[in-house]
């Protein structure tokens, strides 16, 4: 089963196993108790679920249109950029950072865990 590392921009590391070609990663976040914003609820209608793979892109399916388009609406979006809601993990594991727009809509998502945001 491979594993994704998640980093969050607090310095925050989660790893959790998943089953391959299954879940993507928000809904494997979400599952986990990671900080991945879903403003549009998953469904690509936003950008807020922004997320950069360090490690494994290759393993991934290629990007399409849609997702390209949503992700021009992102800041600070760049080569290893990808959306957590339309990423399929594969067989090799993952290592994927939060960006800082998406644990930003996490935390308006979350007012009630506003208090224990570093910094
Ligand atoms: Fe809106 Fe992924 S949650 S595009």
């Amino acid at each position: 089963m491979p594993k994704v590392t998640f980093i969050d921009p607090e310095g925050g590391t989660t790893v959790v196993e998943v089953s391959a070609g299954s879940d993507d990663l928000l809904e494997i976040a979400e599952e986990h108790g990671v900080k991945m914003g879903s403003a549009c609820g998953g469904v690509c209608a936003c950008s807020s679920c922004h997320c950069y793979i360090r490690e494994g892109a290759d393993s991934l399916d290629e990007m399409d249109d849609k997702e390209a388009d949503r992700l021009d609406m992102g800041f600070d979006v760049r080569p290893n950029s990808r959306l957590g809601c339309q990423t399929i993990v594969r067989a090799r594991d993952l290592v994927v950072e939060i960006s800082k727009e998406s644990i930003d809509v996490w935390y308006n998502e979350h007012p009630e865990r506003r208090s224990e945001r570093a910094g």
